[in-house]
């Protein structure tokens, strides 16, 4: 079934299919090149609870635009101020949000599977912003919207070669990024170190350690970052990672000419990628960033829907 219409949860981007990839992409596009005629506001009314119980700069800050842009009211929670620090569970918490009347709640958190669990327990819709190891469907969204407008749009997609490259073990990003970018008809690759492809061998990729291979030809790479907090007794070192895997101006010959670069962000410059990569005339880098405002506009008003008058509020918790 469609996670689009109004009232459903975006947890991951394998609830969705082709057409609602196209009616997200369509809204987007709708919001970027015409922002100032999408006045109507569709969230008016309606109460926005951002719940970020990890670090977060563009996610968080383009939900809180989006949310705002669409006429929603907005609320960050700042979990070492809420009553998280005294043990508050998150279901507890997210009951607790329901019961309070927000409608919305954007939920980026370090455990897999909570905004699942979040959207067991909210009367409203759950967007994931992140969780864990596990999948950030709207970076996945944006990335590929971006990439999609870069080279010409969904035809420009087919066949083409797209290399992730990195710490995709412990990436949400590459993880939701494989099956929007399979999805979309791209030759998907996923290049590491061998510890960092254990546990991926599901997605819809070729994997290998071989960065030669992964980049001849390709028309996008894109760089992961090192995810220092995750890797846990790995015995690989951030300067062997840079020394075997950093993506280079020599090494990016490789890619077709004209390769875009991408990087979800943050980036550690100097470690998966070099500064004149990262800010060169083929990095898309900023421009994911510009178009994490119009996608995720685009799901908050698609899950949102229209506002039906008077609305009632479910205190019961029924029906969950
Ligand atoms: N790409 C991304 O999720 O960035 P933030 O952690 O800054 O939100």
């Amino acid at each position: 079934m469609s996670a689009v219409p109004a009232g459903r949860s975006l947890i991951d981007v394998d609830t969705l299919n082709a057409s609602d990839v196209e009616t997200i992409f369509d809204q987007a596009s709708r919001h970027l090149d015409a922002a100032d005629e999408l006045s109507s506001q569709p969230l008016r009314g309606r109460n926005v609870a951002l719940l970020f119980a990890e670090p977060s700069t563009r996610t968080r800050l383009s939900f809180e635009i989006a949310a705002r842009g669409l006429g929603a009211e907005t609320y960050v929670i700042e979990p070492g101020a809420s009553s998280m620090v005294k043990g508050e569970t998150l279901v507890d918490t997210t009951r607790n949000l329901a019961a309070l009347g927000f409608d919305m709640l954007v939920l980026r958190h370090h455990r897999a599977g909570a905004a699942a669990v979040a959207a067991r327990h909210f009367s409203g819709s759950v967007v994931n912003a992140g969780d864990g190891w596990h999948a950030h469907p709207t970076q996945a969204l944006l990335d590929l919207f971006t990439l999609r407008r870069a080279l010409g749009g969904a035809h420009g997609m087919r066949g083409r070669k797209v290399v992730i490259v990195g710490d995709v073990r412990h990436s949400r990003v590459a993880k939701s990024n494989a099956w929007t970018l399979a999805g979309a008809g791209a030759d998907v690759w996923l290049v590491g170190p061998r510890p960092w492809l254990r546990g991926v061998e599901n997605l819809p990729a070729t994997l290998t350690s071989d960065l030669e291979a992964g980049l001849t030809g390709a028309a996008a790479v894109m760089g992961l970052r090192v995810q220092r907090e995750r890797m846990g007794g790995s015995s690989l070192s951030i300067d062997e990672y840079a020394e075997h895997f950093q993506i280079t101006e020599r090494r990016l010959a490789r890619a077709a000419p004209d390769a875009y670069f991408m990087h979800p962000g943050p980036i550690n410059e100097g470690i998966e990628v070099t500064r004149e990569v990262a800010r060169g005339p083929r990095s898309l880098v900023l421009e994911q960033v510009r178009n994490g405002v119009p996608v995720r506009m685009a799901v908050l008003a698609l899950l949102g829907g229209p506002l039906t008058a008077p609305q009632p509020r479910d205190m019961s918790m029924a029906g969950r």
